[in-house]
């Protein structure tokens, strides 16, 4: 268990307007694992995996991707809850995920056309439109009004056994250029009927999953909502439009939002750290969009993305600009993070350097690299910083053939 010396704001427990408390400022922000087996359920790799991370003092932990459909997987290694049959072993995971008294929340998602071949060639979108990225996307079909009631139902669905599992929270995954970001944005939405065109329209099926899984899982369970500022793509999502949804979940009376930007397309979410000093005004990503956010509404708000001196994560919570401070590879880059980092003044995490020279498989070399680090942890051993990216991919690869097409 984490033992933390300084007297820092992060350290301050925060109320949801749902009532639950959470005993820290610090989140670990989803991080698919890739660890599921044949079942799906959840397996004793995951139950220490997240026994570590609550070891860890992070006072809020987000799981990876966990899907509402096997069909439809981000990754084929991902925890599936369609029904009840794994709720033992999810009560397992989430027993060890909260042994510290610190939030556990599952992340629901479906990935829509971004659902690779190793888990669909027939995938489903709100309108036909491929993703062309190394050819590891087939060609979606639009869904059918009846698809867009299933899907709202099985968010509703997973979300509840999630509870029942024993998570102390649902993010509903409506960022990064999955199903339900696919429906947000204008270049991948083109359908004419009441879940597309407007802003209004593209949001539907965002607003109706919020409204019926709060029906549900009652009043005081946290819902929160990881939203992107924007697609950064042109005629994508923009700040706009996330404006409008966004007032759409103050009516919803959500817990959190967490905001973070981009798609399979343009991985801005991990990349944008790549970007000059001088283009980009502040440490974190996003925090520019936050700002305005923050002038608009009053949902406590979460960013990630970038947070990587101790400096900053506590003056934009002494602020009052966030509620929460999001941190995913962190996690991945020092095994005693956050403690060691809360710990001393003056803390910064330095980043891993990617160099990849094939650019096409840089996206895959560097989630390749952190994957091997997740898997790392989950069999007790050391993190090794020193991994050759060539090694990432190849394994990466290899793991996602095996896992999806070979049990
Ligand atoms: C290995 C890895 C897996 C990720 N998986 C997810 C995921 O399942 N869901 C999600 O919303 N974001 C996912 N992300 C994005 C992170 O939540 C986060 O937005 C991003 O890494 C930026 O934060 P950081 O600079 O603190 O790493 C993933 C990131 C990494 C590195």
């Amino acid at each position: 268990m984490a033992t933390f010396q300084r007297n820092s704001p992060l350290l301050k427990s925060y109320t949801l307007p749902c009532g639950s408390v959470i005993p820290n400022r610090i989140a670990k922000a989803a991080m698919t694992e890739r660890l599921a087996g044949k079942s799906h359920f959840s397996n004793s790799d995951l139950c220490n995996l997240y026994g570590k991370w609550s070891d860890s003092g992070a006072g809020l932990l987000i799981s990876g991707n966990i899907m509402v459909d096997k069909r439809y997987k981000e990754s084929s290694g991902n925890i599936v809850v369609e029904d009840e049959s794994g709720i033992d072993e999810l009560k397992e995971l989430t027993s060890e995920g909260t042994r510290n008294g610190n939030h556990f929340w599952a992340q629901i998602s479906h990935a829509g056309r971004q659902a690779t071949i190793f888990s669909t060639f027939s995938p489903i979108a709100p309108s036909a439109i491929k993703l062309k990225k190394l050819m590891l996307f087939a060609k979606p079909k639009a869904m059918t009004l009846e698809q867009v009631q299933d899907v709202i139902e099985r968010y509703v669905n997973t979300s509840v056994i999630c509870k029942k599992g024993g998570f102390t929270g649902v993010q509903i995954h409506a960022a990064h250029g999955y199903l339900l970001s696919q429906f947000l944005s204008p270049n991948t939405n083109k359908r004419t009927d009441n879940y597309g065109g407007s802003i209004e329209n593209r949001a539907r099926i965002l607003v109706e999953i919020i409204k019926k899984t709060r029906e549900k899982v009652g009043p005081s369970f946290p819902i929160s909502v990881k939203l992107n500022s924007a697609d950064f793509q042109k005629g994508g999502f923009n700040e706009k439009d996330a404006f409008y949804v966004i007032d759409e979940l103050q009516k919803l009376k959500i817990d959190l939002l967490e905001i973070s930007g981009g798609t399979y397309e343009n991985i801005v979410f991990l990349t944008k750290r790549n970007e000059r000093a001088s283009t980009r005004k502040r440490e974190a990503f996003f925090m520019e969009f936050a700002e305005k956010v923050r002038t608009k509404t009053d949902i406590p708000l979460m960013v990630t993305g970038g947070f990587r001196t101790l400096e900053f994560c506590e003056q934009v919570i002494e602020n009052s600009e966030l509620e929460i401070v999001g941190f995913a590879r962190p996690f991945l880059l020092d095994s005693g993070f956050p403690e060691t980092f809360v710990n001393m003044e003056d803390s910064k995490i330095e980043d891993a350097s990617f160099n990849f020279p094939i650019k096409e498989l840089a996206d895959m070399a560097e989630a390749g690299y952190y994957d091997f680090q997740i898997h790392r942890i989950a069999k007790n051993k050391e993190l090794k910083t020193r991994y050759s990216p060539y090694l990432a991919v190849l394994r990466l690869t290899t793991n996602e053939i095996k896992m999806g097409w070979f049990r």
